[in-house]
């Protein structure tokens, strides 16, 4: 998720707009920035890693001459957050540059073919490939600029937003669109291109919303917007946009917690574009090791409990997840050159996380990492690491990461799995299919369950303690339901396998405690019903997550929140864990509290 832009203006010099409007869309990414612009026929280019701030200290993003230019603030997906990787990309000549939001699928048979016929390549960014393809395509055919990035776009899969600079046709930029977002502003003096509405929001609230596999030619003129399929043209008239500069930054959310709760669906599909080698060499490494542990903490430690049992119950592989800050004094002596590490850190920085796997590289242990933050140090310490393409999360509370680790460790394990010849290619089939639908799934229970929760919160606030509890996988997403309430609503939480509460929490439990209970209709759900049954018993508030029609539980319950149906146990935390993060973020709004800024916590948790 980086943050794009692009001008042309009437008067006045591009490149100082272009500066504000990036740095209005860093929340996007901040790994590395980059400004291009044109004037007498030249590309005149800047670009660091870094953040904006820093890079323009260093090198002035405000005086490159002209009044047409584009611009680009990045979040690593492909290549480190090197300079070599920042936009602009630039094709062999220098004549074309490109900046890009998104994740170019097919890009390395685009970059092989491209190179066999002579194209050097600078960068390892997904991106560079699109250059070059604009620069062949030019070379191959008479075309104008716009039909040529039209037929790059064509060749390309995964998703993209694109803003293209040409010496061939200096007074335009072409942009386009598929998936990844992108918005026009309309001015007296200019147009715009940008991922989001903040970017232009200063200079104009006229905006042109960009369909999907729409192209955009924007000049002097105006813009043209044609269809990517048939290149016919599409009239669209501008709409007024009426937010402040700071609401504009969270897309009219009122916190970046409930925008990045709703961004799931997209952030899903993106983990639905891993690419392939990575997973394939993380599930050989696993496949080959004598002992693995999953490392975390807080949030991403529950994503590695959840892994626990994919990796059991869908490879065969026991694992042991460990709590990061436990991981010295439990296996500090005993993990050897045989033991295999997966850390999970969105940040890649927290401290105790990074202390594990210090101590076990020190026992020569294989390091593989699982990020949202390429770059970050546990990229630099892991022999291989996966970026799990969430963008950045500016919320404390972490949301979307979770989902993300989610199904990216789900990836892993159904690659293991198929790999031991534990699951048959139809099952694998199967289940892929039902990883694709979850983007959906969660878009659904968003829109249907979302008011729902937000009547449970209010029904519940003064509540003083609540118990979460699931069992099997579901044992994980309580742990994540629970973290969540305390972190931003500050209500004492506990969670435990049910099947434990007889063993002693239930003891707590008198008329109208709240017991939040995970019920997905998996091979736990007959018992489960049994602990519904205890705590109903004692009189507790039974308040259940379960799949639509499962009308069994629904009687039990005084509550229900449900989610689709025929979801696979092994991946069941991700949409159950979605009701579980809007009742701790409607809570935390119940009870006065921001929940972006929950107190003595931090997002990134850097001392041990
Ligand atoms: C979760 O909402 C918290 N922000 C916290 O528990 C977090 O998960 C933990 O600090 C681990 O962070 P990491 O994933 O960046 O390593």
């Amino acid at each position: 998720m980086c943050g794009i832009f692009g001008c042309v203006l009437k008067e006045g010099m591009a490149a100082p707009l272009i500066h504000a409007s990036l740095k209005t869309l860093e929340y996007r990414g901040y790994d590395s920035v980059g400004i291009a612009t044109i004037s007498n026929d030249k590309i005149w280019l800047k670009k660091d890693q870094g953040k904006i701030d820093d890079v323009h200290k260093l090198l002035n993003l405000d005086d490159l001459p002209g009044s047409i230019g584009i611009g680009h603030t990045r979040w690593a997906t492909h290549g480190a957050p090197l300079k070599v990787n920042a936009h602009p990309h630039s094709d062999c000549t220098g004549q074309i540059v490109v900046v890009h939001n998104g994740i170019i699928e097919n890009f390395s048979e685009l970059k092989l073919e491209l190179e066999n016929s002579g194209h050097n390549f600078v960068s390892k960014t997904d991106t560079e490939v699109i250059a070059h393809l604009i620069e062949a395509n030019l070379k191959r055919h008479p075309l104008s600029l716009a039909d040529a990035v039209l037929e790059t776009v064509k060749s390309l899969e995964g998703s993209y937003a694109i803003a293209v600079l040409s010496t061939k046709e200096p007074d335009k930029v072409i942009c386009a669109r598929n998936e990844s977002p992108l918005v026009l502003g309309v001015s007296e003096n200019g147009v715009y291109c940008a991922s989001d509405i903040p970017a232009f929001l200063p200079v104009t609230n006229k905006a042109v919303m960009i369909n999907n596999g729409e192209l955009i030619i924007l000049s002097q003129a105006g813009y043209e917007i044609r269809k990517i399929n048939d290149s016919s043209i599409v009239v669209r008239e501008p709409e007024i946009i009426d937010w402040t500069p700071e609401m504009a930054v969270k897309q009219g959310y009122p916190h970046f917690m409930i925008k990045e709760i709703h961004e799931q669906p997209a952030t899903l599909r993106n983990t639905l574009r891993m690419q392939e080698h990575y997973l394939d060499l993380i599930s050989t490494f696993l496949d080959r090791a004598n002992e693995v542990f999953l490392v975390a903490c807080g949030t991403s430690y529950h994503a590695c409990l959840a892994a626990s049992y994919m990796f059991s119950k869908l490879a065969f592989l026991p694992t042991y997840p460990v709590y990061a800050s436990e991981f010295i004094e439990q296996h500090g002596k005993s993990v050897n050159i045989d033991s295999t590490i997966l850390a999970v850190s969105q940040s890649g920085e927290t401290a105790d996380t990074l202390a594990a796997v210090t101590c076990a590289q020190q026992r020569a242990a294989t390091i593989l990492g699982l990020t949202n933050v390429i770059g970050s140090t546990l990229t630099r310490v892991s022999r291989v690491y996966i970026g799990q393409q969430s963008g950045p999360e500016i919320g404390v509370a972490a949301t979307k990461t979770f989902t993300s680790q989610l199904s990216v460790l789900a990836q892993l394990a159904l690659r293991l799995s198929k790999k031991r010849g534990k699951i048959s290619q139809d099952e694998m089939d199967d289940l892929e299919e039902r990883l694709e639908h979850l983007p959906d799934i969660v878009d659904t229970i968003i829109q249907t369950q979302e008011e729902k929760v937000k009547h449970l919160a209010e029904k519940y606030k003064d509540s003083r303690v609540f118990f979460f509890l699931g069992r099997g996988i579901s044992t994980a997403t309580a742990f994540e339901g629970r973290l969540k309430l305390m972190e931003i609503a500050y209500i004492p939480s506990i969670a435990f396998p049910a099947g434990e509460s007889k063993h002693g929490p239930i003891s707590l439990v008198e008329k109208g405690f709240p017991v939040i209970f995970i019920c997905p209709k998996d091979d736990s759900h007959k018992t489960l019903i049994g602990n519904i049954m205890e705590m109903k018993a004692r009189g507790a508030s039974i308040i259940a997550i379960v799949e639509e029609g499962d009308e069994e539980i629904k009687a039990l319950s005084d509550d229900f929140i449900e989610v689709p149906k025929g979801i696979p146990e092994v991946i069941s935390p991700i949409p159950f864990a979605v009701p579980l993060q809007l009742l701790a973020y409607y809570m935390a709004l119940e009870k006065g509290h921001n929940p972006d800024t929950p107190r003595n916590l931090a997002k990134s948790v850097t001392v041990k």
